[in-house]
């Protein structure tokens, strides 16, 4: 079977968690090849085993490199391998893993490392992984790495996914619509939202930056806009250092937004280092849907 008939084969047997992106209908999968909805609008799978909902074309400023960077570090460095252990670990604590079938669904996937990761260290059988992103470049890197979860291009605040469809819904340093994730989540479905703390890869800010702006951000507006959409069950702070090599302090440059408005000078000098130590520092939400 091919990437794209597998695909369109896992869709399939999910049809009910999908709604057309443009009229909100019902979708079936035709042919192994497309998904219709009742009033024929059509989506095709694409050759690598993504299919695209987008009901307009988005630029996005996220470029291949920069997923690819981020497949790096994630994969190679083992940065973000707490991070994996502790989503998993919520989920094992809060789900029936061997209820069949659990929906997790990554709303800005990007890349696809850290779903495929997390679903990995659940160790279950009943979990399928959904991810989706508008930035069709790291849905396609997704789809390439990853056979398994579903792969989407689609907008987060316009989801193609049905009402109460889905049991787990991961947003890791994505935006959010809490409008949206509460639409789609079963009753007492999770929310585990990862939000960067004040000292998160303070290294590369303090490197790129002079002025102290930038340097610094709090996150008690976005504790309390979670709070008044979930039930919040558990506020974890994960926070420790690794020390990476002179290649992996590339990639990383490479894989964050800061890198952008940040000075080229300045940017190549953090990357020429031999090797420095990186600073993690991040916040997970862990929400009930009530
Ligand atoms: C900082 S990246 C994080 C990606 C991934 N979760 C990770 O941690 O490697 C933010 C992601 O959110 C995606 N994104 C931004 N707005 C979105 C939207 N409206 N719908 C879906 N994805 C969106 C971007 O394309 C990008 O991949
Ligand atoms: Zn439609």
């Amino acid at each position: 079977m091919s990437k794209k008939e597998n695909s369109a084969k896992c869709v399939s047997e999910h049809i009910s968690a999908f709604k057309c992106p443009l009229c909100e209908s019902e979708m079936k999968v035709v042919d192994l090849k497309s998904l219709i909805c009742s009033n024929n609008h059509t989506y095709d799978f694409a050759k690598q085993g993504y299919i695209n909902l987008m009901t307009q074309q988005s630029n996005s400023h996220y470029s291949k490199e920069l997923f690819e960077s981020r497949k790096n570090i994630i994969n190679d460095t083992n940065l973000y391998a707490e991070m994996h252990r502790v989503i998993s670990n919520v989920i094992k604590e809060n789900m029936d893993i061997s209820r069949n079938p659990i929906l997790i669904v990554d709303l800005g996937c990007g890349e696809g490392s850290h779903l495929q990761r997390i679903i990995d260290e659940c160790e279950s059988d009943a979990i399928t992984g959904v991810g989706l992103d508008i930035a069709k470049e790291g849905v396609v890197a997704a789809a390439k790495s990853y056979e398994n979860p579903i792969w989407l291009v689609g907008d987060l605040a316009k989801s193609p996914l049905a009402d109460y469809s889905l049991h787990v819904i991961l947003n890791i340093l994505s935006p959010s619509n809490y409008k949206e994730f509460k639409r789609m989540l079963v009753h007492d479905g999770l929310v585990i939202k990862v939000v960067p703390g004040s000292h998160y890869l303070k290294e590369v800010r303090e490197a790129l930056y002079e002025r102290t702006e930038k340097k610094d951000y709090k996150n008690d507006e976005t504790i309390s806009l979670f709070k008044e959409h979930f039930k919040l069950i558990h506020n974890i702070n994960l926070n420790y250092t690794k020390i990476l090599n002179k290649e992996e302090l590339l990639n990383l440059v490479r894989m964050t937004p800061l890198a952008w408005s940040g000075d080229q000078d300045r940017l190549n000098a953090f990357s020429n280092q031999n090797s420095a130590e990186i600073t993690i520092d991040l916040e997970i939400l862990v929400g009930i849907n009530k």
